[in-house]
């Protein structure tokens, strides 16, 4: 195995050859280790993040020293720092060493946004350890859960003239984006068509989580050059994954359907075994379930023997 590449060299690998580097997210040094060594086994580079969350329940310089850890015996991965929502949040996880950085000031807008990720691309790239930095535009709906419903409106996908102002503007290498796109699992979900005064009108709901693969491609157009990211993987038809990666993803982001496998398969092991109480006896079955989840994943997004 080799690290010897750098984390952009493979996304622009993966960019022009049409297959997607996975990134998870973790809480835990066993799920960080399950992560790493299902992508080391089908010889795929793999993208590990923290949200502020997750980093602040992990540590931040403690989630650095883990990653570092299997990157100095050769591992091809990478910490990212997902979701961080300030300037303040960001330096922090630069500052203790992350390997890359989502700034998502997509709350705010279009100006704020652009000067708070503006901001944060002009201190990683600062001195001598400059590092990859990822925005966001659009409304990306929902939270890494599962949930009972969530609305998609066409009115926040990322518009197109939009993505190639952001990106001139900010500098960012990377760009997450709204196409159908949700955080989460959702039971139900109400697609919302807009009327021509711009009001939205709920038309249908489903349970299904489905991606406009024809809005991804006009923004693909708009900025051939970024990298372009899938969040909210998590619940989408295998189909939908596929067709984002062959029209211009390469970066797909899975949370949710990681923590429900880890949480129903630790569920169901402390019913088994309500008096065993060694933790790694334990955690072994969510950390192989977590494991071979990975692997399904890194199979479809057509990352394996990459390395
Ligand atoms: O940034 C994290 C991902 O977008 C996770 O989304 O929880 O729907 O898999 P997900
Ligand atoms: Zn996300």
């Amino acid at each position: 195995m080799t690290n010897d590449k750098n984390l952009k060299t493979y996304l622009s690998k993966a960019q022009q050859e049409h297959w997607a580097i996975g990134h998870f997210n973790f809480s835990t040094a066993e799920q960080l280790k399950a992560i790493v060594e299902a992508a080391a086994e089908l010889k795929s580079p793999v993208m590990v993040a923290t949200s502020e969350g997750e980093a602040e329940f992990v540590g931040y310089d403690q989630a650095v020293a883990l990653v570092k850890s299997y990157q100095q015996a050769g591992y091809a991965v990478w910490l990212n720092a997902d979701h961080h929502k300030s300037f303040e949040s960001a330096k922090k996880a630069i500052d203790a060493g992350y390997d890359t950085v989502l700034i998502d000031a997509s709350r705010l807008n279009l100006d704020e946004n652009i000067g708070t990720t503006s901001q944060v691309v002009q201190y990683a790239h600062r001195g001598l350890t400059s590092i990859m930095v990822e925005g966001e535009l659009g409304y990306l709906r929902g939270s890494s859960e599962v949930q009972e419903k969530v609305e998609i409106n066409p009115t926040d996908y990322t518009q197109p003239e939009q993505a190639a102002d952001f990106v001139a503007r900010t500098g960012v290498e990377r760009l997450a984006v709204v196409f159908g796109n949700i955080h989460g699992i959702v039971t139900e979900v109400i697609t919302t068509t807009p009327t021509p005064n711009g009001v939205g009108a709920p038309t249908e709901a489903s349970g299904e989580e489905k991606l406009d693969i024809e809005h991804l491609k006009k923004i693909t157009v708009a900025v051939p050059e970024t990298i372009l990211v899938l969040h909210g993987a998590s619940g989408l038809p295998d189909e939908d994954v596929r067709a984002a990666i062959a029209a211009g993803i390469s970066n797909v982001h899975i949370n949710t359907e990681l923590r429900v496998a880890y949480h129903d398969t630790l569920h169901a092991e402390l019913e088994k075994e309500p008096n065993q109480t060694t933790p790694y006896k334990f955690l072994a079955s969510s950390q192989d379930a977590m494991k071979e989840l990975v692997k399904k994943k890194l199979k479809l997004f057509g990352s394996v023997d990459k390395i």
